[in-house]
């Protein structure tokens, strides 16, 4: 298939609104959809219209923008009012990842301290646009540290969807990937299906064929047998949070990737820039989120498990720190002991 050149930008901000490629399309149609107000951007947040943990975290930063262009208020402390609102729904959205907290407080943060509503509105939208730029440049910093872990001719499994499409765009993992690439080494993907909601089946393989970057689909239940045969060289997976001990918090199934990638002898890596670092929660504080039972019981909108059946659907799971190669940020890769690297990295 022929590679289409356009990038993909998962969120933008244009004409007082912020766009998001409707992902809950995909791979089907490529289509946008236009939020005008910010509650309109809590809900793509929850419906994964936008999802990934820095694309979550950047368009709710635009939720704020929109919360205060719309805001009526006639005083600061109204709008402050206003602001803390939005804030308060935006950050109801989604419980794992920790971009979403750190981009909203980043912003209240900055416009508390703003001392006229006009200048307000102005330090919101400014400081959205300026994480949305930072981004990128992270995951193409990110990549550039990463692609040297990667060898010509590796075959590179891959767990979600941590791409373009899960950031602004250029994406944590797939832009180690795409970095590598773009450095002459040649690459081929294993995507996983990732069951219940087929992140990697509907977006890992849409995002990667778009680019005309080669990849091959499995189902979740294939990655041990792949492993055995030898098929696998790497594991690169993105995160939603990231502990200062190095457990990694990442979607459901990244665990026992790591457990058979540590019994076949294959490296794992896990790229994830500073803002998915969460320097203060312990793992037993991590909120791991509880999605629909429909995901489960369904198969696209077919029901494959009986009415009345138990069902758990947690969305993420925690990988430690003893079953992780290496964590590549934007400020070069951690080894293990975590906390140690971490610490001379931060400096
Ligand atoms: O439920 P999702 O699709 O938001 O989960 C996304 C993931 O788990 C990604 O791997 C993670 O956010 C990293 S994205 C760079």
């Amino acid at each position: 298939m022929a590679p289409n050149l356009d990038p993909l930008l998962t969120v933008a901000w244009e004409n007082n609104s912020v766009v998001l490629i409707d992902q809950t399309k995909l791979p089907n149609k490529l289509v946008y959809s236009k939020c005008k107000d910010y509650r309109e951007v809590a809900d793509a947040i929850k419906n994964l219209v936008v999802r990934g943990a820095p694309a979550i975290g950047v368009t709710a930063a635009f939720g704020l923008a929109l919360a205060a262009q719309h805001s009526k208020a006639k005083t600061m402390p109204e709008m402050m009012i206003d602001l803390d609102t939005a804030f308060k729904i935006l950050r109801a959205t989604r419980p794992t990842a920790v971009n979403l907290f750190w981009a909203l407080e980043r912003v209240m943060g900055k416009v508390k301290r703003a001392k006229s509503m006009q200048e307000a509105k102005k330090v919101v939208l400014d400081e959205a646009l300026k994480m949305a730029d930072e981004d990128i440049d992270a995951n193409r910093q990110m990549g550039a540290n990463g692609a040297k872990l990667f060898k010509d001719g590796d075959v590179v499994l891959t767990h979600c969807n941590a791409g373009s499409l899960a950031t602004v765009a250029y994406g944590t993992a797939l832009g180690v990937i795409r970095a590598a690439r773009e450095s002459g080494k040649r690459l081929s993907v294993i995507a996983t299906e990732t069951r219940p909601v087929m992140q990697g089946a509907r977006l890992t393989a849409f995002e990667l064929q778009h680019d005309g970057i080669d990849v091959s689909l499995i189902p979740d239940t294939a990655v041990g047998h792949m492993m055995s045969k030898g098929a696998i060289r790497r594991v690169i997976v993105g995160a939603d949070r990231v502990l200062r001990s190095g457990h990694v918090f990442n979607k459901i199934g990244t665990y026992q990737v790591a457990i058979l990638a540590r019994r076949h002898d294959v490296p794992f890596y896990v790229a994830a820039p500073l803002s998915t670092f969460d320097f203060e929660s312990n793992p037993e504080d991590v909120i791991i989120e509880e999605r629909s039972v429909d995901e489960v019981v369904k198969v696209g909108k077919k029901r494959v498990a009986p009415r009345g059946v138990r069902v758990f659907n947690p969305a993420f799971d925690m990988t430690p720190p003893e079953l992780i190669t290496g964590i590549i940020t934007e400020r070069g890769v951690l080894t293990p002991p975590f906390a140690k690297s971490l610490k001379s990295m931060l400096g």
